[in-house]
């Protein structure tokens, strides 16, 4: 199988590229960060998102790409929308063209945070302009048939390039540096290798249409940094907690967000891991790396 995963120089689309089976043949992308062993691909130039597929001709497209800083959205309305709308637009486009399954990367961002965590089949309502685009790219996703939406929320992974929370939080506590947490907003946290091994999975199996992949406890970020520093032996003193309105946060956050997957450990049958077990995971990477 054919298959490019657009974006494969972040944080999920790396590890989807790392953990795809070897008999795949896999070419991932990158924008605006090159890395080894990657092709560039601009998701808003839209001929040249053409020429890569004439070149690829991918049975499967994952587009993980996105302009995922959901601050600068607000600000930078124009570049969310080429990269958030216009992207998943050319890609849906070249993939009817060539006959490929898109699979499009999405947000728990996508609810308005009053009632979580959600099932696949909620109503959206997105607060911000990051929300509002990812939602856009899930609909346009939809013209395209035996498509896959993947929704996810807080990934996290022992990458030690991304910005990750996990990473933030060692990084920082490492250092003896303090931090001021939310304690009111409350995810699903999700481990980057267990998400990637979800959407293998799923298209393995052959599946269609919407999945929550996410980490299976629902907690608030607060007390998931006192958790990231119990495991690796941090000082917890340093974190305060905080409310989300004292950030001063340009975009809105969903509260009370997160996913609820009980469809992907029943339709795919994998497990969904909960914190304490993604962390302990990223403590022997980063151990198995020094
Ligand atoms: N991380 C999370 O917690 C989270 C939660 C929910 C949903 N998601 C969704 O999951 C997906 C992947 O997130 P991530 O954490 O891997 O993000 P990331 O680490 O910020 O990576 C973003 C990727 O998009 C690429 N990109 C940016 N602009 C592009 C453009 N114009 N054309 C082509 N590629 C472009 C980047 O390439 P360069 O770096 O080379 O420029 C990079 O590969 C996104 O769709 C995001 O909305 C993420």
């Amino acid at each position: 199988m054919k298959v490019i995963i657009i974006g494969a120089s972040g944080q999920v689309g790396g590890a989807i590229m790392r953990l795809a089976p070897k008999d795949w043949e896999t070419t991932g992308t990158y924008s605006g960060k090159p890395k080894p062993g990657l092709i560039h691909l601009d998701v808003s130039n839209r001929k040249e998102v053409f020429e890569v597929f004439e070149k690829v001709r991918p049975d499967v497209a994952i587009l993980s790409a996105a302009f995922t800083n959901v601050d600068l959205c607000e600000t930078d309305k124009e570049r969310a929308d080429a990269v958030n709308v216009s992207g998943p637009l050319n890609i849906c486009d070249a993939s009817v063209k060539h006959g490929s399954k898109m699979v499009y990367m999405s947000t728990d961002y996508v609810f308005d945070g009053e009632n979580g965590p959600y099932r696949e089949d909620d109503a959206p309502n997105p607060l911000g302009y990051y929300a509002w685009t990812k939602l856009e790219g899930e609909r346009i996703t939809a013209f395209t048939p035996n498509h896959l939406i993947i929704r996810t929320t807080g990934v996290y992974s022992a990458d030690p390039d991304s910005l990750n929370f996990v990473m933030q939080v060692i990084k920082r506590l490492g250092a003896g540096e303090s931090m001021r947490v939310p304690s009111d907003q409350y995810g699903t946290p999700t481990l980057a290798d267990n998400l990637a091994e979800g959407i293998l999975t799923l298209l393995t199996l052959g599946k269609t249409g919407i999945f929550n992949v996410a980490g299976s406890d629902f907690m608030d970020r607060y007390s998931f940094s006192l958790l990231i520093a119990d495991i690796f032996g941090l000082d917890k003193t340093l974190i305060t907690q905080i409310d989300t309105p004292s950030l001063g946060q340009k975009a809105r956050r969903p509260l009370r967000a997160g996913l609820i997957v009980e469809k992907i450990e029943k339709e795919a049958g994998i497990k969904m891991v909960g914190a304490r077990e993604g962390l302990m995971f990223v403590k022997e990477r980063l151990n198995a790396s020094r």
